[in-house]
């Protein structure tokens, strides 16, 4: 079978793949062969799953996936499988995302879930410490993997059901994109070292340190920031702060991007921004997500 790539509705930067109904049956037969159980205990189980994936599509995916992930114009690309038949169960996407993780890098052990990957809930009421689950409240754009020692290049998020949701859309930002780039990023206290610690429910019980900003290989600016983990030393690093958080916030080049219950955000982790707007408000709002984040292969 052929992947067929198109440009997302929401901008030309964000690549979108459909699979079909018919194309999803293929991956059945290699899908029954695992269970979420083995694919958690056996690390190689999760390598032969995705190059049984990548087979039906003539291994074409892993390329195709790599290539957008990697390339600086794109770096995000949405997967949206026809999960309309309820054969397409929350396990099965489990392993789609599993699959597509594994075409690409290396997951990083998730503290917060203790496993190469996390699911969790967004409610409608929430008590935990950080903005991840709390629905009526806008996640301010921010990147992963701020305040692990792990390098985080590229990060999955699959919408695995929601119940009772209006609202809470991805909101994405190509750092090429922002108005604000080149003047926070030539700025030398985006050079800096911050501290940055992580609240109780993430489980990591050390902080790191290092700079807002950074350059890759052809010396472009890459970022590392979300506003709640960093802990500001002085004024200076105070007030670059909350700058940074207003022009993010106030960009009008933002990306609002619905997504289909099913469908997956794989996004390079250095060049997009991510975040969600509020939810409008119901007691019996109930959305599950899965996340992978990780590293890409150094082979490829
Ligand atoms: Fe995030």
């Amino acid at each position: 079978m052929k992947i067929e790539t198109t440009n997302h509705s929401a901008s030309k930067r964000i690549k979108l793949i459909k699979i079909k109904e018919q194309e999803l049956d293929k991956l059945i037969f290699s899908f029954n062969k695992h269970n979420i159980t083995s694919l958690e205990y056996k690390p190689f189980s999760r390598f032969s799953l995705a190059k049984s994936v990548d087979d039906v599509f003539s291994g074409e995916l892993s390329k195709v996936l790599n290539t957008i992930l990697k390339d600086r114009n794109t770096g995000t690309v949405v997967i949206q499988p026809d999960i309309k038949n309820s054969k397409f169960d929350k396990d099965f996407l489990a392993k789609l995302s599993t699959a597509l993780a594994y075409l690409v890098g290396l997951p990083n052990f998730d503290s917060m879930s203790e496993k190469y990957y996390a699911r969790f809930h967004v409610n409608h009421s929430d008590s935990s410490d950080s903005y991840l689950r709390k629905a009526y409240i806008n996640m301010d754009l921010h990147t992963d993997g701020t305040y692990v020692k792990e390098k985080t290049d590229w990060l999955l998020m699959t919408k695995m059901e929601e119940i009772n949701v209006k609202g809470g859309e991805s909101v994405l930002l190509h750092l090429d994109d922002w108005e604000h780039c080149e003047e926070f990023s030539s700025n030398p206290v985006g050079k800096q070292n911050f501290a940055w610690g992580s609240p109780k429910s993430k489980n990591v019980d050390y902080k790191v340190e290092h700079p807002v900003f950074f350059k890759d290989e052809e010396g472009k600016p890459t970022i590392s920031y979300i506003d709640q983990f960093p802990e500001p030393k002085n004024m200076e690093q105070g007030l670059f702060l909350q700058r940074l958080s207003d022009a993010l916030e106030e960009s009008k080049n933002k990306i609002v991007l619905p997504l289909s219950p099913g469908s997956t955000i794989f996004l390079n982790n250095y060049f997009w921004l991510h975040g969600r707007r509020p939810f409008k408000k119901d007691v019996n709002l109930s959305r599950e997500l899965l996340r992978i984040r990780g590293v890409f292969f150094l082979s490829i």
